[in-house]
């Protein structure tokens, strides 16, 4: 299902002298607004709703941007900072997949928005409902396989729902192992969406060799796999990836330890498997924010992640070298979407009483969805 844009007034107007009146719902206006201006407006408009706003920044959003966050995170930490939110609007800068986590996971009286509705994720659209569907019935009909799916964070509503429906859980790129531990205590097999990298990572760190992991490609019958391989297989793969990720190759490794002798290799588990065991350290967003802040001055790092988190690690790190393991940008052009001007445009609605880009969930997707992501939660 597609986002819903709600224009919903608030149960009562907020009352702020300070920010123009006249602000209007239309965007275009605020397309013309220099950057200079936007810092100044986003603060104000900002203090003017104070703790009726909460704005939450996933590490790739760009700096003038993530300036304005209360929270700044992983998939993992901002999903549980929704969960724990008071504020009236949760403001979500990152992908829609994100903002719908957050509307699966606020309490009642709260509403979540997403600055640009166009900002999405190439990786959760290969993961169709209907495809997933299809893949769950015809597994059905090999047999009794006694399947678990498990389903990233990076995947939509629908998705998360079919997985709560059929006992499985949601995992992020933090706790994937932990999930995929707790799925086979509970079934034979996984059946992991929509990424095949975390899935292959993931699985074979845990001790599941790679001839027993298959790839389910959606647009063949039956997968494009022999029912055989399918009874073998512990670990069935949703033929899916990052389009920024995917982009890291064995190569740039060796390049990097050649004209950096020493450095230290940390890829996100989105990446390919060859480039994963080349790599040093494998980590999420946050595992790689961590790494180098624990590593002492003086240190080398080439990070295999979107260029925003790389380029501010460089900065806030001035005594450490740290490079995109990719010399060619590798950016998240969705993430990318969230700009200074869509934050000013939606918070200065508010401040006028209007909501702009609400995200929504069903009551039905919503109620299963929450349990497959509150499996994950109480597993964190
Ligand atoms: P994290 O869970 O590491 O934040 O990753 C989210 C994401 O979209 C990476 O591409
Ligand atoms: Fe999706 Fe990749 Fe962008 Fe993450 S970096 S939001 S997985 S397209």
């Amino acid at each position: 299902m597609g986002p819903t844009i709600s224009i919903v007034k608030p149960p009562e107007t907020i009352r702020v002298p300070e920010v123009e009146k006249g602000v209007g719902c239309d965007f275009d206006s605020y397309l013309l607004m220099p950057d200079t201006s936007l810092n100044e407006r986003n603060a104000r408009a900002k203090a003017a709703l104070g703790n009726r706003v909460v704005i939450l920044g996933h590490h790739y959003q760009r700096d003038e941007v993530i300036r304005f966050a209360d929270f700044c995170g992983d998939s993992l930490k901002l999903s549980q900072q929704a969960g724990q939110s008071r504020a009236e609007f949760i403001v979500f800068c990152g992908v829609h997949f994100m903002a719908e986590s957050a509307d699966i996971l606020r309490q009642p009286h709260q509403k979540v928005i997403l600055p640009d509705l166009n900002a999405g994720c190439s990786m959760a659209d290969m993961a169709d409902i209907d495809q997933v569907e299809t893949c769950w019935e015809q597994l059905q009909e090999v047999g009794e396989l006694k399947v678990v799916p498990v389903t990233y964070m990076n995947s939509t509503a629908a998705i998360k729902a079919f997985t709560g429906r059929q006992g499985g859980a949601v995992c992020t790129s933090s706790n994937a192992a932990a999930v995929m531990r707790w799925a086979f205590e509970r079934g034979e097999k996984v059946l992991f969406l929509p990424d095949e990298h975390l899935g292959r990572n993931t699985a074979y760190r845990m001790g599941i060799p790679l001839e027993e992991m298959v790839v389910w490609d959606p647009h063949k019958d039956l997968g494009g796999l022999p029912e055989e391989a399918l009874r073998r297989a512990r670990v069935l793969l949703w033929k899916g990836y990052c389009s920024v990720h995917q982009r890291f190759l064995p190569e740039h490794v060796e390049r990097v330890r050649r004209e950096h002798p020493g450095i230290h290799v940390i890829a996100h588990p989105e990446c390919r498997w060859d480039v994963c065991e080349l790599a040093d350290e494998i980590g999420s967003t946050e595992g790689i924010l961590k790494a180098i802040a624990a590593s002492p001055s003086g240190s080398k790092w080439a990070v295999a992640t979107e260029i925003h988190l790389v380029n501010r690690l460089a900065h806030q790190h001035p005594d450490k070298l740290v490079v995109s393991l990719d010399p060619n940008v590798c950016v998240c052009t969705t993430m990318f979407r969230i700009s200074p001007q869509h934050l000013c445009w939606v918070l200065e609605n508010l401040v006028a009483g209007r909501m702009v880009n609400q995200i929504t969930v069903d009551t039905e997707t919503r109620r299963w969805a929450r349990q497959a992501l509150e499996r994950m939660l109480n597993l964190s």
